[in-house]
Order: structure tokens, then sequence, then C-alpha cells
């Protein structure tokens, strides 16, 4: 039945199919494009090819109860609303029941996502329910009156990842399938050992050796997954990965599965809520393999389409400079082609230079006036600094949105009296390293910190090395060590 409630859209050719006709690389049998989840009911992309079934599938388990779902109208025969007011609401009161879906923030949002047969089977770590944090400092070093930050590292295994996966992991559970994999810069990995380990699945990582922040690997370990270090980046691990899954039965968790998607909607579900059912002018996400942005453009455009909020904000994408391709594809084509890059950054979650989801990207950013910047080394490890000062703290790969906002904002792009919410997708234990060797003073090369002396100076915390008396600590009061 749960294939006349949702079926996979191709955003290149909008060829629709089940999810049990969607090949193992989620990929277009025709043109090779990606899918995207659509729901027949109520998506405003549907052609309503399987809409009657749903009209008659009112048995199933995303029936709402009494009155939340509104009568289509006379002239949308085909469509079935459901009642704003009362899917608030629902959302609300779910914070206070014991029932595990009721206490995830993804699947509290269920009506939204309705890709299982059986949402109580749902995987679910608690994920979601994160905090939307105030950060004046932050405001003042960009140049804004105000600003917000959605901390997404404050999920289960520590990044936003966790929302995609207990969606698109409990798909493949409930599917049948023993095994599934990813290629990862890290936090993916880390994500689908946990949720693989709660849900009794075998999983695969594949890495690139060396090149992923330790935080990440040990947690893939210890959540029990198989973890092949290749020699390769990245890009190299996607393309050895999309073999494996041509040739073994194994369920591919990476971005390019739609499921993922619906999950990493929900933050821009609980922004909304958190805003009283606003939304923000503007969203600021870091750009890696390129998917995030579109699941949260995704998730605020079905809001306003089911009449849930009345405006979709900005959504921009900023990337490291030395992993820039959307950034160069904009700049050089308008983002109608891209040139896969040598990608180079500490920030290592988004050390990517062949983006699968590029053209969602794109679209995404033309459809909300959003822009995509780039930041240099030395840029992301201020922000990044700075966020720390806020006792907020975050991963390298998530700095970048606090870098590329104050550049928006230097060029007027962004004004400061606008309503700005970083995406901060990965937390600070991520990659404690790199923390480490910026306050020793050892992270950036002195070319690299060339002209930031006097902005990374101050941000800088000492860790002297005392003799163990307390005379020794009073001098170092008194001298003010910060
Ligand atoms: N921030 C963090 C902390 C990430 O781990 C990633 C991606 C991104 C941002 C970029 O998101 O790919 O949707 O544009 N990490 C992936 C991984 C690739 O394997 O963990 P994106």
């Amino acid at each position: 039945m749960i294939d006349t409630v949702h079926q996979l859209r191709c955003t290149g050719c909008s060829q629709r199919v089940t999810q049990r006709e969607a090949r193992s690389n989620f990929r277009c049998a025709d043109c090779g494009e990606l899918f995207e989840v659509e729901y027949p009911a109520w998506s405003s992309t549907s052609v309503a090819v399987h809409a009657p079934a749903l009209v008659h599938a009112n048995g199933s388990h995303y029936e709402l109860p009494n009155g939340l779902g509104a009568p289509s109208l006379p002239t949308q025969p085909r469509t079935w609303m459901p009642n704003a007011s009362a899917l608030r609401w629902l959302w609300k009161e779910r914070r206070h029941s014991a029932l595990p879906i009721d206490q995830s923030g993804v699947w509290r949002f269920r009506e939204l996502l309705p890709i299982l047969e059986n949402p109580n089977d749902a995987v679910t770590l608690r994920e979601g329910n994160t905090p939307l944090l105030g950060m004046p400092r932050c405001a003042q070093a960009a140049g804004m009156e105000r600003l917000l930050a959605k901390h997404q590292g404050m999920n289960p295994t520590g990044s936003f990842k966790d929302t995609g996966m207990t969606a698109a992991l409990s798909v493949a559970r409930e599917r049948g399938f023993e095994w599934v994999a990813c290629a990862s810069t890290g936090n993916t990995s880390a994500a689908m050992a946990a949720y693989a380990a709660r849900a009794g699945l075998r999983c695969l990582v594949l890495i690139p050796e060396g090149k992923i922040a330790w935080g990440k690997l040990s947690q893939a370990m210890d959540y029990g997954a198989l973890t092949c270090q290749l020699r390769t980046d990245f890009d190299g691990c996607v393309r050895v990965l999309a073999e494996v899954v041509e040739h073994y039965p194994i369920y591919l968790l990476n971005s390019v599965n739609p499921y993922r998607l619906e999950g990493q909607k929900t933050p821009a579900l609980e922004m909304a809520e958190e805003m009283e059912w606003n939304v923000p002018d503007h969203v600021i996400v870091p750009g890696g393999n390129l998917a995030n942005c579109s699941a949260l453009g995704k998730g605020f455009q079905e809001m306003k389409h089911l009449g849930l909020t009345r405006t979709v904000p900005s959504i921009s994408v900023v990337q490291a400079a030395g992993a820039n391709p959307l950034y160069t594809s904009m700049q050089t084509s308008a983002g109608r082609e891209l040139t896969p890059v040598h990608a180079d950054t500490r920030a290592s979650a988004i050390r990517i230079g062949s983006p699968a989801s590029w053209r969602k990207a794109v679209r995404i950013l033309e459809q909300t006036g959003g822009f995509c910047e780039q930041v240099s080394e030395a840029e992301i490890a201020i922000a990044k600094a700075e966020i720390g000062r806020e006792g907020v703290g975050c991963e390298p790969a998530s700095a970048v949105t606090l870098a590329g906002l104050k550049k928006l904002v230097k060029d007027g792009r962004v004004k400061p009296s606008e309503n700005v919410v970083l995406l901060l997708t990965g937390h600070t234990l991520k990659d404690s390293e790199y923390t480490i060797e910026f306050h020793r003073g050892n992270l950036l090369s002195e070319g690299e910190a060339r002209g930031y002396e006097s902005k990374i100076a101050p941000l800088r915390s000492e860790m002297p090395v005392l003799d163990a008396s307390a005379d020794a600590v009073l001098r170092v009061l008194a001298a003010g060590v910060s």
C-alpha cells in the first residue's frame, strides 16, 4: 500500500517509479539523474497518477485523527490537503508522548514523511529536536543585528546525518535488507553504523584512508561497522561503492538515497515550529555532497505548499575554497555545468570534489534566491573559534556558514536586519584535533594566516603547563591569561 502513498520522481526527466522499481544506485534508468520522494496526494510537483489509490487508502497508518484532514476542493478531486492548524497542534502534543516515534524530532512530523508501511517500526535514537540558539557575538562579528544557529550537531551521533539516517535505514529494514553501506567523509558512516546497530543490520563503510577525523572513525568502529579505508579520496570511495552495490544485495545509504532527504528536511519544520510558524529570511548551510541544502529547501517548500507557513527562506550554500565545485560552477556557467575539482580542505567533512547532488543544489539556490559562497581556511578557522566562544562550538565544516555569512553581509547580499539561521551540521567534539591545533597556533600555515593575525590572536585560548602549585596558577590569573 505504501507505494500508493509515495513515489519517486526523477528530478531530471520527471519519470515516476515506485521504491521497488528504483535501481540500487538511486539514479534514473533513463536520464541518470537523482530522485526525490513525492506524495501524490499533496506534493506540489505531483501528477495525480497514484492519487486515487491514496484517496481509497484512508485506512493507512498515516490517516490523521478525526478532523485533521481537510476534504479536497471540488475543483481538485484528486488531492487531499492536511489541515495545517490541526497538524501544528498534533506535532506539539506529541512532545508529551512516551512513544519512541513521538520523541523523535523526525517521526514526530511523520504525516509529512509517510515512507514506511508502519512508522512504529522506525529505527530511532530520538534524533532531532535540536536547539535553535541565539548567537549574539557571532552576529556582531558578521555585522548582523541578530543571528540564530540550528545546532544539528546535538543529534545522537553528533551530526545532522542522524535525521536522514533514521528515515532511510528504517526503509532498508522494512524492505528486508541485511546489509547497508555508505561512502563517507565520516559523519554519514558514524550515523549509519549507529542506526544499523540499533536495527540489527550489518553495515559496510568506505572511507578515504587517513582523511577523516578520528572522532568519526572511532564512532563507526564503536558501533560495529565493517570499516574499509580505501587508498583514495571520498570521490573514489563513492565510485567503488557504486560498483559494489551492483554486485551485492546491499542498500545504499549515501545522500543519493532520496529517503535520507525526507529525514533531513525535518529541521526546516522544527525551525518553523520554534519560530511560531514563521520562517527565517535566510538559512545558510555548508556544501559538500550538496544534498542537505535541497532537503531543507524541500521541507520549507512543502510547508508553504500545505499552508503551514507563508514564505520560503533563501537558502545559501557555503563551500571551502579548496573544495568549491559548486561555487566555481555558479561563477562560470550559472550552475549549468559542473567540473569536478581535486578537493583539499581541513574541513574534512566537506572535502568533496565531485558532489552527487549538485543539480538539486543549483535548483534550490535558484528557487529560493540563495547564493553560493566560498571561504578560505583562515576564514573557516576564525569562524569556528568565534562559534566556540559562544559556548556552542561546531566542527570545521559547520563553521563555513558563519564565514560565508560575513561575506554576504559585507557586500550587501544579506541585510543586517534579516533573520538568518546558520545550520551547524556537526558537534565540536567530532574533530578536536583541529581545535587543539588552532589554539596551539599550529593549524594554519603562515601564508594561510597572513592578513588575519589580528583576528586570530584574541580567539586563541592559552594552555600553559605549570608547576603543581597554587602560586603558579595565581600568577597566571594575575597576568590575565584567558
Ligand atoms: N557538514 C558536515 C558536518 C558533514 O558531515 C557534511 C557531509 C556536510 C556538512 C555537507 O552536507 O553533503 O549534504 O552537502 N558529510 C558527508 C559524510 C559527505 O560522508 O559524512 P552535504
